[in-house]
Order: structure tokens, then sequence, then C-alpha cells
């Protein structure tokens, strides 16, 4: 089996569990899309673990793999494998040479852009990534291959100085002694990682051919996709299905199983619109009940109700052939909960009212909840499967379920592993 997981709203849906939860020891799990801007957190029995780079199933699979599409921060890489190797010793860590790296002028030139946006700022996670993508698309990014020769990515280092002179203007990088400096750094990395650099795209293509069991995990959220998200509130790549081809070399074709995570609510971090997002002590409410805090910038997540229209258009977008839910349990914190069915107008489009093309209110209907659940009750839950689920959370389940069409499989009802249950 190939599965591909993918969020369906803002990002911060959970993928990272469920991706943890489908995939076995043996699985070969990749990264294809963004860098240390994602992140996730996976409690087990040993702690609490966070990453930015590696997918989440890396505790416990074999192999996994970082694709060329990433961007990646080889300190953030190096400090990532330190702490997943003691957890998981045998497991094979494969990065494409053709990633591109994120840089600390990267890093400068991500703030002095958001600064020079004032008022229009997009709210970036500031780890550089957008600007290392646009160094990629403008051919002069570093790839982890050049990491192997100082003078190689000096040379770039100072191309990119010369090139982005306003953007890093009254910044440290415009001295040649910081490039130098930033070269070495860069390059000093090389001996660390260079046992795990590759072609990736030609151990996925045997992997592929000799049947491994394999796990795709999809960065950020539909609604963040470069083209097809909230633009400009995006993060810079393509965050639906179809990246895997560009960013692993994989065929969607060879995917038999597309998962769409949605949480029970919606989130969002940095600026945009968001037509749910609660405010006030409602909003406090639901933040304090679902963690709500970024696990990448640790800022405040703006959280509202499910938004369903929103919903159907990223399933129908990414092709998914089932829902996953997470979270459902932080919702049992209120007595009543609101469903975004609709608009209150007809609209062709759902980015329509996200881009601001079409003003409109969202339709809501209300259900019951089930309640703040007990750990003796979700450990229940746990041990008896999908029947001992309380009815009211069933009947919220099937209302996603029929309003998108689409069958829910996985749902995510408390913070440890084992609260991730297969719907029968
Ligand atoms: P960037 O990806 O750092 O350029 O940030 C662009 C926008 O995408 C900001 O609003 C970020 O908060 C958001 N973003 C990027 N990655 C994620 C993610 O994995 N989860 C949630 N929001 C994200």
């Amino acid at each position: 089996m190939r599965s591909l997981v993918l969020g369906l709203q803002f990002g911060d849906e959970g993928k990272g569990k469920i991706t943890d939860f489908i995939s076995g020891k043996d699985s070969v799990l990749v990264r294809y899309n963004g860098g240390t801007n994602a992140g996730h957190t996976v409690v087990t029995g040993k702690g609490t673990f966070k990453f930015h780079l590696l997918p989440a199933g890396s505790l416990r699979s074999k192999t996994i793999v970082l694709g060329n599409g990433m961007v990646i921060d080889p300190e953030a890489l190096i400090s990532e494998i330190k702490t997943i190797l003691p957890e998981n010793p045998e497991l094979r860590i494969l990065v494409s040479s053709a990633a591109n790296v994120v840089t600390k002028l990267h890093k400068a030139i991500d703030k002095s852009q958001e600064e020079m946006r004032g008022a229009s700022k997009i709210g970036t996670t500031s780890h550089g990534i957008g600007p290392t993508y646009e160094e990629k698309y403008s051919r002069n990014g570093i790839r982890i291959e050049d990491l192997k020769d100082v003078n190689i990515v000096r040379k770039k280092l100072s191309l990119i100085s010369k090139m982005r002179e306003s953007e890093l203007r009254g910044t440290e990088y415009q001295s040649e002694e910081k490039l130098d400096e930033l070269a070495n750094e860069l390059a000093s990395s090389w001996p660390s990682i260079k046992n795990f650099v590759t072609r990736t795209e030609s151990f996925l293509f045997e992997s592929v051919r000799s049947g491994e069991e394999m796990v795709f995990e999809g960065g950020h959220g539909t609604l963040l996709d470069i083209d097809f998200g909230s633009y400009p509130y995006v993060t810079s790549s393509n965050t639906v299905s179809g990246a895997i081809h560009t960013g692993s070399g994989v065929s969607l074709r060879k995917i038999n199983r597309i998962i769409g995570v949605i949480k029970s609510y919606t989130s969002r971090v940095g600026e945009g619109p968001f037509p749910t997002e609660l405010k006030g002590q409602e909003a406090d409410k639901l933040r304090e009940a679902g963690s709500e805090y970024g696990t990448t910038t640790g800022r405040p997540r703006r959280v509202g109700w499910l938004d369903i229209p929103l919903i159907k258009y990223a399933s129908e977008l990414n092709d998914v052939d089932e829902l996953s839910i997470t979270k459902l349990d932080v919702l049992g914190a209120f007595k009543e909960i609101s469903i975004c069915k609709s608009y209150d107008h007809s609209i062709t489009n759902p980015m329509n009212v996200l881009l601001g093309f079409e003003k409109t209110v969202p339709e809501y209907i209300t259900m019951d909840s089930w309640g703040i659940l007990k750990e003796s009750e979700i450990q229940h839950i746990v041990e008896t499967g999908y029947k001992s689920v309380p009815q009211e959370m069933k009947d919220y389940i099937g209302t996603i379920e029929k309003m998108c069409n689409k069958p829910v499989k996985i749902i995510s009802i408390g913070k440890i592993r084992e609260s991730t249950i297969i719907k029968e």
C-alpha cells in the first residue's frame, strides 16, 4: 500500500498523528515539500517529540526520505537526526541531494520582507522558507549537494547577497567576513549529513517497484497552497496531492490511498481570511481546550468552527479517498458545536470567499456536544473500538461524512498515540 496523508485546512490538522498511526515498522516515509515551517508533536510513552523536518512516523519506521521538493536547514536537520537516532537506531535516513538549503541569510531576508510589507505582512514563520524557494526558482539556490564544497557555497552566497542587496541592507550579510563565516558554517555540516545524501528518487522508484509499504506526508495544509490557497496568505510551496510528483519524483498514479486530514474545528496561524473564526471568550476556550499554540513559532493560533465548504473544496482538489478527523475530544469543552454548512448565498468557488472576491457570511447548523471525556472513557473507547464512541460524536462524524460525501476512516480522540482509532 502506498498512502498519502495531507491536511485539508490551514495546516496543523494533526497529520503527523495519522502518518504515525498508519505507518508500520517497515514503512518508507516520505516528505516532499516545505521545511521547518511545518511542525508536529508526537506524544509516546517515552515523552513528547517535536519534529519540523522529519516525518511524524520516524520514531518507529525503517526508512525516511526527505525529498527534493523540501527546503532544508542543515542545523535543524542535524539536531533532529540527533534526537531520532537514539529512539530508533535502525532508522535509515535519506536526504535528496537536490533539496535546497535554507541559510541564515534567507532567514534575514524573510524578516526583512515582512518588515517591508508592513501592515500587509503575511505572518510567516520567519524560518526563511519563502526566500529559499525564491532562490530555487531564480536558479541561484544552494542545493544540499553543494555543501560538500565550501567554494561553491561561498560563490552562491556572494551572488545571492548581491542580488538581494535591498533586502539585506542593514543586516550583517553584506560583509565579506560574514559571508565567509556563513559559507564555512554551512560546509561544516557536510560531514554530519553526507552519509544520508543521495538521489532519493532512484531509491523511491525502487521502493515502488518492489512493493514497499510507503507513506507520503504532506507539509502544511491545502488552504496554504501557493496556487490554490488564500493567496498571498499562503506558504511558498504546493501543498496539494500533485506536489508529491515534483517534490519526490513519485507519480500520484502510484498512490493507492489519499487520506485528507481535518481537525474537528479550524485553526490558522499568521494573517489571512478565516470565515468561521471565533473571537473573545469562545476563542480562548477553544484555544485552551485544544492547546492551540504553534509547534514551530509558539504563536497562539486563531481558532474557529469547522468550515465544510472549504473542506469540500480541498477534498476535491486533492482527490481524497477518505477523511480522517483529529482532536474530536477537544470540542467536548462546548455544550453546543457549530458547523459551517454553507455561506449565505451560493458561491461559485468557496476560495472566492477566502480571496475576498465574494462577501458572504457562514451559515451554521448546531449540534449537541458529547461533553468532556474522562481519561478512563477515552481508554475504554480505545480498548473497545468505535462502537463505544458517544452517540453525539458519531452524529458529528456522520454529518461531516454526509456533507462532504466522503467516508471517515480514522479518528483521533486524545493526545496520546493510542487514542487514534479506526472507524469500522
Ligand atoms: P511561511 O511558510 O513561513 O512562509 O509562512 C506563510 C504562512 O503559512 C504563515 O501564515 C504561516 O504561519 C503558515 N504556515 C506555514 N507552514 C505552516 C504549518 O505547517 N502549519 C500552519 N501554518 C503554517
